[in-house]
């Protein structure tokens, strides 16, 4: 809408502005699975979308035609006309953001890209490039208008428009080479089939250049963003705030569509508008969600899963707060180089009663679904305290302050007791005695680091609870040959 009038063309193809509209409300619903291939999502699910992320390439491909050629004869304006270049670069990182998307959600290319900084650079420029420059175009050109005078200065926003091009620039291709490098690192084995990169820490060298390229490309984006700021309170402060009509704003119909559309009415009613647009977003939705909901034996269930302990929830909660799940995943997939790294992989049964699911979409570290009893409890001990020192060259943050925060318990037989409404499994007396359970379970971790020389007694103490979430992981399912 505000291609138009920026480049005061009229829209190239009102029907196919409409059609794009419809089919991006109606398909992007679906595609949403894209996000968990190879995982333990049921496999439907899954090929349903893919195959509607490849779809949205028809729309969105339409969309970015279509504003294209409304700048037709016009393109010279865009040399000189900073709202414009941004309108442009906007329509152009659509494009291949919508582009690079369906291709990663084809499962072959998404097992090499999932949980890399590949993911990382799409969205990125996705969020920075089609979206920030959309914003970036909108705003300089309302306020002006707003305010009635000019902007303050179209050099600025010239300025701010190459910083952000650069800036976007680095950001992108240096997490394409980090993502693909990694992906490549995480699967490759030697010639007796071990993994070449089993030390998840050799790695890191490949990737700092890229993460250096990555923050200097941010921070020049950043600067723009600044410049931007400086430029429409300038603005505004030339001018006068005025009372503007809606009607001014609006789009003059020449801009639209010669005659009478009867989608133009329908624009007109926004009851009517939202109550469609909101039944072709649930249509995708419903199909997704009802058979998760009505077929029970869509989750298998493992007759040696059980809940978490007490403590093992609090530590979970933990586990939330401090917001590991940001470098961490716990889904193993089904690869002979995840199984080889991890352990056996994630299967749906395990994840029952993990509400909400730490699945993660992103590996700055391991994956942590199998690191129940890899490593004794000191070792996370020293791990949380001071990562180097049980892991060269580790760039996970300390966590201190978990070795001086008291384990608060005061919710933990409320956790219980709303997880029994979800179906787990604890009897009333485990709820009950919840708190002493814990408190038990947390002297015995205590106990058994202070005999392996810890220097603090850590019973009551939020790193407690955690190591004992971590210790559990994954451990339910081991030393079964098969589950059902
Ligand atoms: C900034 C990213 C980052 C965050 C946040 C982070 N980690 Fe890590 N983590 C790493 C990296 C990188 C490694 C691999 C190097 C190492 O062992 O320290 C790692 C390794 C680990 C390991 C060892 C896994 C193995 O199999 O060797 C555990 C356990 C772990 N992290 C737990 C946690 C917990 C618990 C939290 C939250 C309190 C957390 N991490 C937060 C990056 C992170």
């Amino acid at each position: 809408m505000y291609i138009p009038k920026a480049a005061q063309r009229p829209v190239y193809s009102y029907r196919l502005s409409i059609i794009h509209f419809w089919s991006l409300v109606f398909l992007y619903i679906w595609a949403g699975p894209h996000h968990l291939l190879y995982t333990a999502l049921p496999e439907w699910a899954q090929t349903l979308g893919m195959v509607f992320s490849i779809m949205l390439l028809a729309p969105s491909w339409g969309g970015m035609i279509n504003g294209l050629l409304t700048l037709r004869g016009v393109w010279d304006k865009v040399r000189t006309d900073p709202i414009l270049k941004f309108f442009v670069g906007a329509i152009t990182f659509y494009g291949m953001s919508t582009f690079e998307g369906p291709m990663m959600s084809i499962r072959s290319v998404n097992a090499l890209s999932h949980y890399t900084n590949w993911t990382i650079g799409h969205v990125h420029s996705g969020a920075l490039g089609w979206n920030g420059f959309l914003t970036f175009g909108m705003l300089y050109w309302l306020f002006p208008r707003l305010w009635n005078t000019k902007l303050y200065s179209e050099k600025m926003a010239s300025a701010h428009f190459w910083l952000g091009i650069v800036g976007i620039g680095m950001y992108a291709i240096s997490m394409w080479i980090a993502g693909v490098s990694e992906g490549l690192m995480w699967r490759e084995f030697d010639a007796d089939g071990r993994l070449v990169y089993s030390v998840w820490t050799d790695m890191l060298p490949t990737l700092m250049p890229m993460y250096v390229v990555r923050a200097v490309g941010g921070t020049l984006y950043f600067i723009g963003v600044c410049l931007f700021a400086y430029n429409l309170y300038k603005t505004a402060q030339s001018g006068q705030a005025v009372n503007v009509k809606t009607k001014a704003l609006a789009m003059k119909p020449e801009l639209i569509h010669e005659g009478d559309h009867w989608h133009r009415k329908f624009e007109g009613r926004p009851l009517q508008f939202t109550v469609w647009t909101t039944i072709a977003v649930l249509m995708g939705g419903l199909f997704e969600i009802v058979p998760s909901l009505a077929i029970e034996s869509n989750v298998p269930t493992i007759a040696s899963v059980k809940p978490y302990s007490p403590l093992e929830l609090e530590g979970r909660d933990i586990y939330v707060a401090e917001g590991c799940y940001t470098c961490h995943s716990q889904m193993i997939r089904p690869f002979r180089s995840e199984t080889a790294r991890y352990g056996e992989y994630s299967k749906p049964g395990e994840f029952i009663y993990d509400r909400p699911f730490q699945f993660g979409s992103r590996r700055i570290g391991p994956d942590l679904h199998r690191v129940g009893g890899k490593y004794p409890d000191m070792w996370h001990y020293n791990h949380m305290l001071d990562p180097q020192s049980t892991s060269q060259g580790s760039i996970m943050p300390a966590y201190a302050w978990l070795f001086e925060h008291e384990l608060d318990l005061s919710l933990t037989q409320a956790k219980l007791k709303t997880f029994q409404k979800f179906n787990a499994p604890y009897s009333d007396e485990q709820v009950l005695s919840a708190v002493k359970d814990a408190q038990n379970q947390a002297q015995d971790i205590a106990k058994g680091l202070l005999a392996q020389g810890a220097k603090q007694n850590i019973h009551d103490k939020k790193i407690v609870a955690l190591i004992a979430y971590l210790q559990r992981l994954g451990t339910d399912i081991k030393g079964e040959k098969k589950d059902k």
